[in-house]
């Protein structure tokens, strides 16, 4: 069974429709990627998953249970936990209190649910008490990470959790994000970095211009000119494997 699935959604944010029949499935303990050239909508197709904006047609589910019309405050307790690319910390709270407040729709005792989060983050079992605007920017990546994890989501959606950081410290965020899946959690990550994304996923979505254009394994995803593919010049592959969606 599939943690999450959309069907055909389409959303946008005036009248055009940025995002067109996007369909996508994300299986428990795996790690699916969405990469994609920039404006191609991910982010957009992100905050539509995560309740922020309101799809025009289409179904979302997790853990079979519909989402679709769910408000976004209380998209956390049906088990998505959204992690957006910026602003993704309380930069005035320290490390635990973001943690506490990550906690709320936990049904473990926060405590122990803190220590579980820490064991994957020793960074931030470190920083504790730190503010978390003095944090790095690697590593508040990391605490709004743990902060969604607090919850036990069954699926934790991530976008772009790398971008900005050095090729080490990005290096360290993706163990982090395979150790969320190997728990057996549902990850799905917006990644710019198609190499990484071949690197560290297991399945790849490919969005250009709105929709889903092909998807499929890694070893099925990299054999294709994906730079032909963001750049508009391919035409879709036929209806083999991989599948597309056009
Ligand atoms: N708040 C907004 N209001 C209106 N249009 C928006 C808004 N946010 C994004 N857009 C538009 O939606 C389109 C898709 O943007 P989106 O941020 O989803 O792309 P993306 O694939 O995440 O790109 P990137 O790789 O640069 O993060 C762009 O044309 C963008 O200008
Ligand atoms: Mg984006």
């Amino acid at each position: 069974m599939d943690a999450l699935t959309a069907e055909n959604v389409s959303s946008g944010y005036g009248r055009s429709p940025i995002v067109r029949n996007v369909s996508i499935s994300v299986a428990a303990g795996m790690v699916t990627a969405i990469v994609g050239p920039n404006g191609a909508g991910k982010s957009t197709f992100a905050k539509t998953l995560a309740g922020i904006l309101r799809p025009t047609t289409g179904k979302i589910t997790v853990n079979n249970t519909d989402i679709t019309r769910v408000a976004g405050y209380l998209i956390p307790r049906s088990g998505l936990a959204y992690v957006p690319q910026n602003d993704n910390v309380f930069r005035t709270l320290t490390v635990r209190e973001n943690l506490e407040i990550g906690g709320y729709a936990s049904k473990k005792d926060a405590r122990v649910r803190m220590n579980e989060v820490l064991d994957i983050f020793p960074d931030l079992s470190k920083a504790q008490e730190k503010k978390a605007g003095n944090l790095s920017g690697g590593q508040q990546n990391m605490l709004a990470m743990a902060r969604a994890l607090m919850a036990e989501p069954t699926v934790i959606l991530l976008d772009e959790p790398t971008a900005g950081l050095s090729p080490a410290y990005t290096d360290v965020v993706w163990r982090q994000v395979e150790s969320i899946a190997k728990s057996g959690t549902a990850v799905l990550v917006i990644e710019q970095n198609v190499e990484r994304a071949l690197t560290h996923a297991q399945f790849v979505n490919v969005l250009v211009a709105g929709a889903n254009h092909v998807h499929g394994t890694v070893a099925e995803i990299a054999k294709l000119d994906l730079a032909s593919i963001f750049l508009g010049r391919d035409h879709a592959p036929d209806s083999s494997s991989p599948s597309t969606n056009r």
